[in-house]
């Protein structure tokens, strides 16, 4: 069942949401060459903590820190550590909050230091590729045109498309029903209502899609180690479209 939820459910769904934007602006200064994954998740711990929140990542499914990075060809999932970041490394931060129960989710990758124009094409075209899959989202539309659009752009621009990972409702779990794949055909799937909320979270590669998973059981990388980007936002259907739960005062980062 895809929950529908009341004006209330989404002013706090719309806090958790500008709880995860904020937190992804304070920790961007601190994305620089020399801090380490853990040095990051210890601020944004520190600050959605701060923010009357929870991390909705820790714990979750023994998920032992409380935001995701997943450096280069790692796609999701990367569990903050010692490693430092380094000067045209590319890191993807996925951070989860939750505000009296509600969860808003939002994904970024950033740049460290100066990157290869590749990588910088990978960047642009997956942000640009979740506005493109958000377009389509208003009532009577379907889940499917969502992940069409995005596959098909991400294939206009050479970019390969996961297929095993998919995005989410949102809710007062941080992963509800609907599945929102960002791949598919038009007018398949469920159809969007108003009230309805979801993460979209395209995540392209440079090279193949194919994904595997490390031995410490969380991180996904692909497989013939092409980089990856991730961006993601969590949206609530309105009458006409939708709006952004994760993004600033203009919908944009
Ligand atoms: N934002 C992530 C996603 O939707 C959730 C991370 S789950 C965790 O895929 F277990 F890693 F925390
Ligand atoms: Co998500």
């Amino acid at each position: 069942m895809i929950s529908i939820k009341s004006d209330r459910e989404i002013e706090l769904l719309k806090v958790a949401g500008s709880i995860v934007y904020d937190t992804h602006c304070y920790l961007k200064p601190f994305i620089k060459e020399g801090i380490t994954t853990k040095e990051l998740d210890k601020l944004a711990y520190d600050y959605i903590i701060s923010r009357g929140a929870t991390p909705s990542f820790k714990g979750y499914e023994g998920y032992p820190a409380s935001i995701c990075t997943s450096i280069n060809q790692e796609v999701v999932h990367g569990i903050p550590s010692n490693r430092k970041l380094k000067n045209g490394d590319i890191i993807s931060i996925d951070i989860g909050a939750c505000y009296k129960g509600y969860h808003g989710d939002s994904a970024w990758t950033y740049a460290v230091g100066k990157v290869t124009k590749e990588q910088e094409y990978l960047m642009e075209h997956t942000e640009k590729s979740l506005y493109i899959g958000l377009q389509e989202i208003k009532p009577g539309n379907h889940i499917g045109d969502i992940g069409y659009a995005i596959e098909t752009y991400a294939k206009e621009h050479h970019l390969g498309v996961i297929q095993e990972l998919v995005g989410h409702g949102v809710g007062t779990s941080v992963h509800e029903e609907p599945d929102v794949p960002n791949y598919g055909t038009k007018h398949s799937g469920p159809v969007l209502k108003k009230g309805m909320v979801i993460a979209v979270e395209p995540m392209l590669t440079l090279g193949s899609p194919e994904i595997c998973i490390l031995d410490d059981d969380w991180t996904i990388e692909t497989e013939d180690y092409s980089m990856s980007a991730h961006y993601e936002h969590t949206v609530v259907v309105t009458e006409n479209g939708y709006e952004i739960l994760t993004g600033g005062k203009n919908g944009q980062k």
